[in-house]
């Protein structure tokens, strides 16, 4: 029969044994799923465990209870809660969809060409001299972990120092972007949990102890998770130490115009290391502050020493790219250049961007007032002084997960809350659970 022919090819396929009499009633009775997963050629995989911050939106995506609440993860809300899009990219969009000569086309590897050099304009300053001299090569990459990525790929091919020194604590992905990409990750002082502010004496010394032309990360404004920058000052005194180093630094721009509310502000350390004539990289994302999160526009500067260097930099970039994924996509880069372009827009966007920033810092305000009306033990003030998105609470994972279970409150464990993730509705929950977290001994 015609059935069991086929039958028989499935199961020799399948490596099962079968006299012929008996074939078809063994193959038809078994289950064919059981089957499947016993001989699975991947049956050794282990689990993996869930990505440290996503995961928390995981397990807040399981909770049935209504006051959950996901401080986890690093998006604006609006006070009411929701996802923001931003007016100005609403109308971009929608000219962007009216233009019927617009098409579908393949972008060059590099990306959209007026996108970079709007993204090197706004990360370096419409002035910059190292864009008048044609010595800056921007790459248009997959929002700012795509431009670390890309980044340290060239970097691991083509510099001869692969050791790469981040902040501890930083965020997350950065030493698995840079490990992966075939760097030797290693870390300087960053944070002084006694202070909550930075660890200026053990930052100088783990960079002034750095192999000259070791590569370091800098986080341009906002760092993540601590909310703890330098003052502009140190900013100086980290400039000259790198610098008389021959350290190459590597800036992480995720959140400009996020810290302070101004882009201009937020960009003027990375802006001082271009001043002074040295090279340097920049990850840029818009993820943040132009709220296009999962449209995944970024882009990757290196500033080089002349124009002919960095023209032959950018021809090594296409061949990191190329093989990677080939090239950018176009939607969300034509967003943000469209954007970059018309001064309307432009301002328009600014103002948008301020809103965000302010509506941060007051939660900042409401929570530390909520804090101290209900005589939470300890010194919360850092939360007013941090900056950005992040306030690093100083609660230890035992009080998060005392947080997680008793109030439904989703965060990083450690400790760290997302003050974009809250409103003023939600604020005395938080500062409720953060009250019993702190006065119930078992958990301190
Ligand atoms: C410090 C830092 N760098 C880079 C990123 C990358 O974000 P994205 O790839 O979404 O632009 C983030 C996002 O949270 C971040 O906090």
């Amino acid at each position: 029969m015609a059935s069991d022919r086929r039958i028989g090819v499935l199961a020799r396929h399948l490596g099962v044994e079968m006299d012929s009499q008996s074939h078809s009633a063994n193959v038809i009775s078994a289950s064919p799923t059981s089957g499947f997963q016993a001989n699975s050629v991947f049956s050794h995989v282990v689990r993996a465990p869930e990505d440290p911050i996503l995961g928390v939106t995981v397990a807040y995506n399981k909770d049935p209870s209504p006051v959950k609440l996901n401080l986890g993860v690093g998006a604006y809300r609006t006070d009411e809660g929701k996802p923001l899009v931003l007016n100005v990219v609403r109308k971009a969009e929608q000219q962007l969809v009216n233009d019927r000569s617009r098409v579908k086309e393949y972008l060059p590897i590099t990306g959209l060409a007026d996108f970079n050099k709007l993204s090197a304009k706004l990360i370096f300053g419409a002035d910059s001299p190292a864009i008048q001299e044609n010595r800056v090569t921007t790459v248009q990459c997959l929002s700012g972990t795509g431009s670390l990525r890309v980044g340290a790929e060239f970097l691991a091919r083509h510099y001869h120092q692969r050791t790469i020194y981040i902040p501890q604590p930083t965020w997350g992905n950065h030493p698995k972007v840079f490990t992966l990409a075939g760097l030797s990750v290693k870390t300087y002082r960053y944070y002084d949990p006694a202070t909550r502010g930075l660890n200026f004496q053990g930052l100088l010394e783990d960079i002034g102890s750095a192999p000259s032309g070791a590569i370091v990360l800098l986080h341009a404004c906002a760092h993540n998770p601590t909310g703890v920058d330098p003052t502009l000052q140190q900013w100086e005194n980290i400039r000259k130490l790198m610098r008389s180093k021959g350290l190459l630094p590597f800036f992480d721009s995720a959140y400009q115009g996020f810290a302070s509310g101004s882009l201009d502000s937020d960009a003027k350390p990375v802006r001082m290391f271009v001043a002074d004539g040295g090279e340097l990289l920049v990850a840029q994302s818009y993820a943040k502050n132009m709220g296009l999160y999962g449209e995944r526009v970024g882009a990757l500067s290196i500033v080089c020493r002349n124009a002919d260097v960095a023209g032959r930099v950018e021809s090594q970039l296409k061949l990191v790219i190329r093989p990677m994924y080939s090239n950018p996509p176009i939607h969300g880069a034509s967003i943000v250049a469209f954007i970059l372009k018309d001064r309307n827009l432009y301002n328009e966007w600014t103002i948008e961007l301020k809103a965000m920033a302010d509506r941060i810092i007051s939660m900042r305000r409401q929570l530390f007032d909520a804090l101290r009306a209900r005589g939470t033990p300890g010194d919360w003030s850092h939360i007013i002084k941090q900056i950005g998105m992040f306030t690093f609470t100083g609660l230890n994972s035992a009080q998060v997960a005392f947080m997680t279970k008793e109030y439904h409150i989703y965060m990083t464990s450690d400790g760290r809350i997302s003050m974009a993730g809250l409103s003023s509705k939600t604020v005395p929950h938080l500062a409720d659970a953060i009250h019993a977290a702190v006065t119930r001994a078992a958990y301190n």
